[in-house]
């Protein structure tokens, strides 16, 4: 399939060493990550097979700025080392220039457009904080921020996306501090001044979620005036959702199976997962949507 892809017609180019202490910082890039990036930088005579994975790769990338689907593309074997392990990171660093010059062309602001690419260095230091080991494994999330398809607004992040057969954005939320409703009801303005500014083509009326978030069994455990179940009900659930326990488990305690016995229980949510578990029942991830 990749040998039907092809090398981009426009050459790959990965930024220049002396770009890289102002790129670094502004796409969240930690110093360590920074120094194994670097260290495991790739050329087209020390590493030929991923020199021509990175080409097509790139070139499949560029050619669909602006696509809504993540892209789902395989980590490379272990055996490639840092330079696999970082595979993605070279991807989106080639593909940098595109992507900032597509956010120029529709106008986005230059602190939205690096506020937003800068989820790149938060999800190397999720990866390496959930997985113990560099590298970047959450590389299909950041292909939309790469094509220009994901935006940061604020505490909310909003992507172009569909549901029920119609345009809709997506709703995500980052890592970041406390969900205030306040922060929320910023952020949902912004996303109904910014979207129609920007891409003026497509009617946005409604966003959705799909989260643990939504999960109404929250509510047996959580206040009334906790963030979360603010947050939940201002979506109307549809569907029956999906087992959320694993993605509970790794967004609040950043594990992957862990022994709920071993878990720290501070807080209330804490609590909440472990005493469910412990009685036998599950956490769900839920669709929820609102007019826009
Ligand atoms: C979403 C998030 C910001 C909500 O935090 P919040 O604004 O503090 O939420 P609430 O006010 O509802 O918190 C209610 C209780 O749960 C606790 N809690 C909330 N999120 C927690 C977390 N991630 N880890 C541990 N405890 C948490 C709070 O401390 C509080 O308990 P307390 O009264 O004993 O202190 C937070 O859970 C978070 O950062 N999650 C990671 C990102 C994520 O999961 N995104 C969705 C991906 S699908």
């Amino acid at each position: 399939m990749l040998d039907a892809i092809g090398a981009s017609p426009h050459g790959l180019r990965l930024p220049d060493r002396a770009e890289l202490s102002s790129i670094f910082p502004r796409l969240a890039i930690d110093q360590a990550d920074a120094a194994e990036i670097i260290e495991g930088w790739p050329s087209p005579t020390k590493d030929p097979e991923i020199w021509w994975l990175l080409e097509r790769a790139y070139h499949a990338l560029v050619s669909d700025l602006g696509g809504i689907e993540p892209l789902r593309w395989p980590n490379l074997p272990p055996e490639f080392g840092a330079t696999g392990r970082f595979f993605y990171v070279y991807l989106f660093l080639a593909a940098l220039g595109d992507v900032r010059a597509w956010h120029e062309r529709r106008g986005i602001p230059d602190d939205v457009s690096w506020t937003t690419l800068a989820d790149l260095g938060r999800n190397l230091t999720r990866d390496r904080r959930l997985l113990g080991d560099s590298g970047l494994r959450t590389s299909a999330w950041l292909t939309l921020h790469f094509r220009g398809v994901i935006y940061a607004l604020g505490r909310l992040q909003f992507n172009l996306s569909r549901f029920q057969e119609g345009p809709a954005l997506g709703i995500h939320i980052p890592e970041s501090g406390p969900l205030s409703p306040e922060a929320c009801d910023a952020s949902f303005r912004w996303a109904q001044e910014f979207f129609p500014a920007h891409f003026p083509e497509t009617p946005w009326r409604v966003g959705m979620c799909y989260s643990w978030l939504l999960d109404d069994q929250l509510a047996e455990y959580l206040d009334e005036r906790s963030n979360i179940i603010r947050f939940q009900r201002r979506f109307r659930i549809v569907g029956e959702g999906s087992n959320g326990d694993a993605e509970i488990l790794r967004f609040v305690f950043k594990r992957i199976a862990p022994d709920i016995d071993e878990l720290p229980q501070r807080t209330k949510l804490e609590r909440a997962i472990v005493a469910h578990l412990r009685a036998g029942r599950h956490w769900r991830n839920r669709t929820g949507w609102l007019p826009l």
